[in-house]
């Protein structure tokens, strides 16, 4: 490995390949808990999982994991590795040269960005760094509009009276992993990177492939590693709306978007499947297309595709209530004292993330109708809203039955088996092969003969 670094960053260098560096990680949720654990095997006592919740902190000291992708053996080997999960940024950044910032950021009500945890982060960042008098590399891993890392979170540590490749640099490395996905992980998803210098490049490349163990790729800068991150997301969201718009077509005329996808993902190239739903859910692909919305209009610009895809993916929980609609006409039923069976509550399947699940609107205008829910999740541990984690109880009970997330521990042989004869399901996620639907059950983008809406 060619490396040329001077200074502070040389010493820096010396203790990353000593394997003596300690690094502090902001946000212990989906992004900087495995981090911290992955870290933690290779730096031994000098990983510091720093963490704002009182209540995620017991029982991270407890070994209760509370994310899907890391176990509860995982997380205790992890301490056993001597991880230091706390919320004294104090000692944290004392003992550190290498800070990771993974804290959320969200969208207000009026959809702008919130960067506060961001920058909460980094001015107690700056402020111990000032205090310590010693050099710093900060990461910011947050998804955030191109711009932030050189704009306002540089902007942070100058107005701390800290300069810019002498006191500390800066790099924007976006997360990139899919909970639950157990085919792609830290370790094997390319780690993009953003810098303020060639050299600090040099530095944290060294840490992801050598203590994370993941391979790098280059960005020019900060603001296009940003970029990368809202783009591989807008992609999707985009995407999603897409086939959404089309699914519902496919309804009306009669044709099977499901397979349809499946003979358009026969070629070879320039083709990528993705797949209806009932909406958009999870902390990413709802929130993040509204990053780059509002830093376009600072620049003037419009994102039309974003706007749109936003409009065509909000009207799948209205869409979904109408195939409800349409099941229950089926068996002469409406949704006053009728009760509707929900499978799959989180966002995604086999992970216990609710945030933003589809399911919530969905179930909230189903109450207002006057129907009565069930809802059925294994997955998810504790929620007040789950009603029981009864399938057959559910099944029994049901007057139609709704698949909104298909946990791969759902047996849709089974359930379609014990079904009533005049218990329709409504499949929103095309689980259920076309053939073995009966005429009362009702399919998001499959065909509909009586396309009443
Ligand atoms: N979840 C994903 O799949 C995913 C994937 C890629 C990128 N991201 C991005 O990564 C970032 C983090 O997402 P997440 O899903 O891990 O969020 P999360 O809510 O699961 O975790 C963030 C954690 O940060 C903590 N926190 C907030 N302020 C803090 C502070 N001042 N000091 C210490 N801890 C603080 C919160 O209590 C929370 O536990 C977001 O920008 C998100 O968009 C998420």
């Amino acid at each position: 490995m060619n490396i040329q670094i001077v200074n502070w960053q040389l010493k820096l260098l010396d203790k990353l390949i000593s394997k003596e560096i300690g690094v502090s990680i902001f946000g212990m949720g989906y992004v900087g808990l495995p981090i911290a654990v992955n870290a933690s095997e290779t730096l031994k006592n000098l990983i510091y999982g720093i963490e704002i919740s009182d209540s995620k902190l017991q029982l991270l000291k407890s070994a209760k994991s509370y994310i899907d992708d890391i176990s509860n053996e995982e997380l205790s080997h992890a301490i056993t590795n001597g991880v230091v999960f706390t919320n004294n940024v104090k000692e944290a950044i004392t003992n550190s040269s290498i800070s990771i910032i993974c804290v959320p950021t969200p969208v207000d009500n009026a959809g702008f960005p919130n960067l506060q945890y961001i920058f909460q982060v980094a001015a107690s960042i700056a402020s111990e760094i000032k205090a310590k008098k010693d050099s710093h590399i900060v990461v910011l891993e947050s998804t955030t509009y191109p711009t932030t890392t050189e704009g306002e979170v540089n902007q942070i540590f100058v107005d701390a009276g800290l300069l810019l490749h002498q006191d500390y640099e800066l790099c924007f490395s976006p997360e990139r992993i899919s909970p639950g996905d157990k085919s792609f992980n830290l370790t094997n998803i390319p780690k993009i990177l953003g810098t303020t210098s060639d050299d600090s490049y040099q530095l944290i490349k060294y840490f992801y492939e050598e203590i994370i163990g993941t391979t790098i790729v280059k960005a020019s800068s900060p603001r296009a590693a940003e970029m990368t991150k809202l783009f591989e997301n807008i992609f999707r969201q985009v995407n999603i709306a897409l086939v959404n718009e089309l699914a519902i077509l496919s309804e009306k005329m009669q044709i099977d978007m499901f397979e349809v996808i499946n003979l358009a993902a026969t070629k070879p190239f320039a083709f990528l499947a993705h797949y209806p739903g009932p909406g958009l859910g999870g902390h990413c692909i709802p929130v993040d297309p509204y990053y780059l919305s509002y830093i376009a209009k600072k620049y003037h610009s419009s994102t039309n595709f974003i706007d749109l895809a936003s409009q065509i993916n909000s009207q799948m929980t209205d869409h979904t209530i109408k195939l409800i609609q349409l099941a229950l006409n089926r068996v002469n039923k409406s949704y006053t004292a009728s009760t509707i069976g929900i499978l799959g509550y989180s966002y995604k399947p086999n992970i216990m993330d609710i945030r933003n699940s589809p399911a919530i609107p969905i179930i909230n205008s189903l109450k207002k109708l006057g129907a009565n829910i069930l809802i059925c999740d294994d997955i998810i541990e504790s929620n007040p809203l789950l009603t029981t984690n009864d399938l057959d109880y559910v099944l029994n009970k049901s007057d139609v039955v709704v698949i909104i997330t298909p946990h791969n521990y759902f047996d849709w042989t089974k359930i379609m088996n014990n079904l009533r004869p005049s218990q329709p399901i409504v499949d929103t996620r095309g689980v259920i092969p076309y053939t073995q639907f009966r005429p009362i059950d009702v399919g998001l983008g499959r065909p509909i003969d009586e396309y009443q809406f």
